[in-house]
């Protein structure tokens, strides 16, 4: 199952990148955007329907993070942000604000840039929350974990029901990374007896 999982992966990942050379698109890793397309881009999370809304100042602080940007002509034509959150003295990184601009669509261009964050966060507790299937399809075919919320710490779900998506294991499935997984026993007993 894994190595069916890697080549599915890989052939998906081989294919965006040859399209992204043969369009001249580029990702690049990013700790700064200009005001005028954080302002553009904190629009698109409010008008579109699967985003959840971010406002430039929330972009700013995940922007600490980095994300990565496709971008050609200096212009940005997608991007993907990690949503820091703390909890004690640890933290939760969330992939969010995922986008690709529309005549970029269908070529595997989201699941490049997800790669992209989940290599980036390989070492750090890294978490997926999300309805659509698609996004489960990715998260497997990325190594990451489906988890129940049961195997979270309650004051981690705490923390990420400020998002008001979490205890909804109807709608939402969660994933964490292969850190986070190997790590989450560890974790919630230290998260007990800081209580
Ligand atoms: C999500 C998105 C980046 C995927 O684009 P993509 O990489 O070109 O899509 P793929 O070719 O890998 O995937 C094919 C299908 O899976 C869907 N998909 C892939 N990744 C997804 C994701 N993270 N969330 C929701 N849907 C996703 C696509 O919408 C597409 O569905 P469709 O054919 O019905 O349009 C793009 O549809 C987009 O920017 N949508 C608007 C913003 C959005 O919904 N962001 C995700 C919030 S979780």
């Amino acid at each position: 199952m894994e190595a069916i999982l890697r080549t599915d992966r890989n052939t998906a990942l081989e294919e965006a990148i040859a399209f992204c050379e043969e369009k001249g698109l580029e990702v690049v890793f990013a700790h700064e955007i200009s005001k005028t397309n954080l302002q553009i881009i904190s629009e698109r999370t409010k008008h579109l329907p699967a985003m959840y809304h971010a406002s430039v100042g929330m972009l700013l602080d995940r922007l600490k993070n980095g994300c990565f940007l496709l971008k050609k002509d200096g212009e940005i034509f997608g991007h993907i942000f990690a949503h820091r959150h703390t909890i004690d003295k640890y933290s939760v990184y969330e992939r969010s604000s995922l986008w690709i601009h529309k005549s970029y669509r269908n070529h595997n261009l989201g699941l490049l840039l997800m790669d992209f964050l989940t290599k980036k966060f390989s070492k750090e507790f890294l978490i997926s929350i999300a309805q659509d299937k698609t996004v489960h399809n990715n998260n497997e075919l990325l190594g990451m974990k489906f988890i129940t919320l049961k195997d979270l710490s309650p004051v981690l779900i705490e923390t990420l029901e400020k998002l008001g998506k979490l205890r909804d294991e109807y709608k939402y499935k969660y994933y964490v990374n292969p850190y986070f997984e190997s790590k989450i026993n560890q974790f919630n007993k230290i998260l007990k007896n800081n209580i």
